[in-house]
């Protein structure tokens, strides 16, 4: 919440931006990523925990979809996906250290948001369908042609190259925005955000209807792996 008996954000107060699902979505991928990373073409024993975790991963990412669709304000893809116009501004005042705070994600983050799902999202699929040709096989692997799972493995391998670069220009430009004097770390942690011009601190979306896309997400992948 914003100091007390306030409705509209000033600079120097804070309002609500990452409501508890987004938060939750967030520190939970950056878990299962590492973890994805790690077991990867490592033992059998591993890779059925990197499928296990895969499952689980393709959930949260399909719940944050619906989430973008559903959820709190600033959560939504509404609100965060701006016209190229708004990001080559965004951009240019970047360029030129002019950067003003933004409410929720930044134009030029929006993008990079999208983008990092559609990866995200391109590499849990392609899981599904891949095989190390000797012991272990997406649950989708034996729905294809060998060939065409052939390919979807070698997207598999290269898509999981370009995340590591898109996490490390995500997290560059966290670290940029902190020097430039915008901490956005903590705001993922807390939900709370020095106000931007205009931003009032609304009420997030109720909790189960979280929880109710959360399940959907769930069964969707459970129908589909099992
Ligand atoms: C420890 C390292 C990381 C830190 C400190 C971090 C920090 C953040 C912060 C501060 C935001 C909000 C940005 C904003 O205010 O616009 C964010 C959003 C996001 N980050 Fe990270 N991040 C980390 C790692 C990762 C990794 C490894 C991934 C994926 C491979 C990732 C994917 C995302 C996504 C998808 C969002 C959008 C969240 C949403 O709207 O649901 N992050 N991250
Ligand atoms: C974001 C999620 C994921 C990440 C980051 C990831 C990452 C990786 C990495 C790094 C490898 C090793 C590639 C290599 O040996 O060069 C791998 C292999 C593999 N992954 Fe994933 N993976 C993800 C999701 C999934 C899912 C959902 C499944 C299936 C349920 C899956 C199934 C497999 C299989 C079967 C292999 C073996 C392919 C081979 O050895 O050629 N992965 N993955």
């Amino acid at each position: 919440m914003a100091s007390a008996g306030s409705g509209s954000g000033s600079r120097s107060e804070k309002v609500r931006v990452w409501d508890l699902p987004t938060r939750l979505f967030h520190w939970l991928l950056v878990g299962l990523f590492a973890f994805m990373w790690y077991s990867g073409g490592a033992s059998d024993e591993l890779m059925h925990w990197h499928m296990r975790a895969g499952y689980t991963l393709l959930a949260l990412l399909i719940f944050r979809v619906l989430w973008g669709l559903w959820g709190s304000r600033h959560s939504r893809f509404v609100s965060f996906v701006a016209p190229p116009r708004r990001v080559w501004g965004y951009a240019r005042a970047v360029l030129a250290r002019r950067v003003t705070p933004a409410s929720g994600h930044n134009p030029l983050g929006g993008w990079m948001v999208l983008v990092l799902l559609a990866s995200l999202l391109t590499q849990t699929v392609t899981g599904l369908f891949s095989s190390d040709d000797i012991s272990i096989d997406g649950p989708l692997n034996n729905t294809v042609s060998s060939s065409t799972a052939g390919w979807l493995t070698s997207v598999h391998h290269l898509n999981f190259d370009l995340l590591l670069i898109l996490a490390g220009v995500h997290i560059a430009a966290v670290l940029a925005h902190r020097v430039l004097g915008e901490p956005l770390t903590l705001a993922m942690i807390t939900g709370r955000k020095r106000a931007a011009a205009g931003d009032t601190d609304e009420p997030f979306a109720p909790l189960w209807r979280a929880l109710l896309l959360a399940l959907a997400a769930g069964a969707a992948v459970w129908l589909l792996v099992s």
